[in-house]
């Protein structure tokens, strides 16, 4: 991404939260909108996930310049939304929805914003996906293993249930 693109990004972030949970309150709005069945996945009152969403996304635009350094934490949160119901194809909708609540909220928005922040989003949700598939192939692998090994059954409990990776957002 060019200095360029991270500083048109960067300023239109600032027009959209302006007034904080606005471009969380669109985010959800327009993901219910397009998925109405993802909505039964999250808790009535989105209040406090409103928040923790947009200190999220306002972490990422602060490190545009650096994503390498929060690959980790993004595939950590990856890994969490498996346990969530988060599935591969909702990940192209939720950042569609993000794009929309961030264009209705930026008085400038024109096409090259937008290819700006998609580029963007999809730097967030690719190590996301990559965190998610890594978690679900380790639970294959534990599940595989107990399989072939039975007398190893119960040592290490089953790898279905392990605690999903250490919150950092
Ligand atoms: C742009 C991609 C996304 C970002 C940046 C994101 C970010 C977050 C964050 C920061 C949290 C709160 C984590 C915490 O409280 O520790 C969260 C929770 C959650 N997210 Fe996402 N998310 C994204 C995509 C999705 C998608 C595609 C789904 C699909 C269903 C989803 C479903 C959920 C659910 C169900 C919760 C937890 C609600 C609860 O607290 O019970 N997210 N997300």
């Amino acid at each position: 991404m060019t200095p360029e693109a991270i500083g048109l990004i960067k300023a239109s972030h600032a027009q959209a939260t302006a007034t904080p949970r606005q471009l969380a309150d669109g985010f959800y709005e327009h993901l219910f909108a397009a998925e109405p069945s993802l909505r039964r996945l999250f808790p009535h009152d989105l209040t406090l996930l409103e928040g923790h969403f947009e200190a999220a996304l306002a972490l990422v635009v602060r490190n545009l310049d650096e994503m390498s350094a929060l690959r980790e934490s993004l595939r950590d949160l990856g890994a969490q939304h498996v346990h969530w119901g988060a599935r591969p194809e909702d990940y192209v909708t939720a950042r569609e929805a993000l794009i929309a609540a961030i264009g209705g909220l930026v008085p400038s928005w024109d096409a090259t914003l937008e290819r700006h922040w998609r580029g963007a989003v999809t730097a967030i949700i690719v190590p996301m996906l990559e965190g998610a598939a890594v978690h679900t192939a380790m639970a294959a692998e534990g599940l595989a293993s107990e399989r072939v090994s039975p007398c190893d059954e119960g040592v290490s409990g089953p790898p279905g249930k392990r605690s999903p990776a250490t919150r950092r957002w």
